[in-house]
């Protein structure tokens, strides 16, 4: 079927039409005519495939990675980084116009580097070969490398036949120093050679949950900072972009305040903020995350922070400490109803939304804005060349006159 694309959509797939049906179109750009596959027919929308470009667009150059046709992860390293910020700025206009927000004009902050960014990827095994499932499916695409991920973990990567797995699937995490902690799931037994273990700085090995060489976590030295990452913990993907979206945040805080850090991880928000406000309580779901965060509170000497294991839904309200300002950092899934219900009861002075799903944001600003007022919107580059990005929002509680 050949297609030509209006627009983007805030996924970064073209748009098109086909007798008034919105057909969204895989690894197209605006201004294309692509032949495309039908992926799947629904009664309002189809999804097509690009199968073959046949008027390029001009901003359209050849993608570095020699897995991008298949993998798919890197949606947008078809085009110049600066083009992709482009895009993704359109996307999110897009966005926040069909959900009627007041948001039309903002600054995307780019990540320092646009290759080697990422701390942290997830590669399935597969008959003895590394690879990921093709965006969205099970369909394993087998790789050598991802340009996305740090040097320390690609040199990794080139002597994945030194771990002997045929079977499986590992995570690889590099810190600041390039230590690497590596945690993996195999039914077979695996026997890594050690000469892996010479070549590459090994913080720890876990394998099937159980920690098989030295450590289930490491380091991590952010700005001043010392953070204990335990492997299965969230911590911050590109410490670039992290870094920065606390720079600005801080900005946000006096000494005097009182803070909830919601969705805190191992602290790393918490622990900055500590330093310039009163008191900080942080709320995290993941008990080794908690662990974490404690440790990192005495090994960094930051008493003035607790951290509360939980869901954010089930304990913010049991908190007997009443904060004045708010830190949300959900996952992907965004804000639980009865979290958006507390945050409006409460009406906290400042709340920081920081999101990494701009979908859920949009639908919990509308919610969130009939209390409180957007004052700042900022996006940051932290996952360059993919469709996603991440969003920090500055609410401000209403005026009795406002409401
Ligand atoms: C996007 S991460 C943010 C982590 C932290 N703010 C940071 O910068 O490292 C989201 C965190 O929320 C936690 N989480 C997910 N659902 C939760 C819930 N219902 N209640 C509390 N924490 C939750 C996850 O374990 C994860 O650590």
């Amino acid at each position: 079927m050949k297609l030509k694309i209006e627009k983007m959509d805030y996924e970064g797939r073209g748009i098109s039409h086909v007798s008034e049906k919105v057909c969204f179109v895989k690894k197209a750009l605006p201004g294309e005519l692509v032949e495309a596959k039908l992926l799947q027919d629904e009664k309002r929308f189809s999804i097509y495939e690009t199968t073959e470009v046949l008027t390029a667009s001009p901003i359209r150059k050849t993608s570095l990675c020699p897995f991008s046709k298949e993998c798919g992860g890197c949606a947008l390293d078809i085009m110049s980084y600066e083009d992709s910020i482009s895009l993704k700025k359109e996307m999110l206009k897009e966005l926040f116009k069909k959900n009627n927000l007041p948001i039309k004009e903002f600054e995307i902050v780019k990540s320092s580097h646009a290759y080697g960014y990422r701390n942290k990827i997830s590669l399935k095994i597969e008959n003895g070969q590394l690879g990921y499932y093709k965006e969205e499916t099970h369909q394993f695409v087998p790789i050598k490398n991802c340009l996305l991920a740090k040097s320390a973990i690609q040199n990794l990567m080139k002597d994945f036949s030194l771990f002997h797995i045929k079977n499986g699937d590992m995570t690889i995490r590099a810190n600041q120093n390039d230590e690497l902690l590596l945690s993996i799931n195999t039914k077979e037994k695996m026997e890594i050679e050690k000469k892996l273990i010479e070549k590459h700085k090994i913080a720890g090995i876990i394998w099937n949950n159980k920690c098989v060489y030295n450590s289930s976590f490491f380091i991590e030295h952010i700005n001043h900072i010392f953070y204990k990452v335990h492997a299965n913990s969230f911590f911050q993907v590109n410490i670039d972009i992290a870094e920065k979206i606390a720079l600005d945040i801080e900005k946000e805080f006096k000494k005097e305040d009182i803070l909830y850090d919601l969705y805190c991880g191992v602290g790393y928000f918490s622990l900055k903020l500590a330093r310039i406000t009163k008191q900080v309580l942080g709320i995290e779901l993941n008990q080794n995350a908690i662990l974490n965060a404690n440790y990192n509170a005495s090994l960094n000497k930051i008493s003035n922070v607790s951290f509360h294991l939980g869901k954010v839904e089930d304990i913010l309200e049991k908190i007997s400490v009443k904060a004045n300002k708010v830190i949300v950092d959900p996952p992907r899934s965004g804000l639980h109803k009865n979290v958006r219900k507390v945050l409006k009861e409460n009406k906290f002075e400042k709340i920081i939304y920081i999101s990494c799903n701009p979908k859920t944001l949009a639908r919990d600003l509308q919610n969130l804005m009939k209390t409180y007022t957007l004052t700042s919107f900022k996006a940051y580059d932290m996952f360059p060349f993919t469709k996603h990005i991440e969003c920090v929002c500055i609410l401000s509680k209403k005026m009795e006159n406002e409401i």
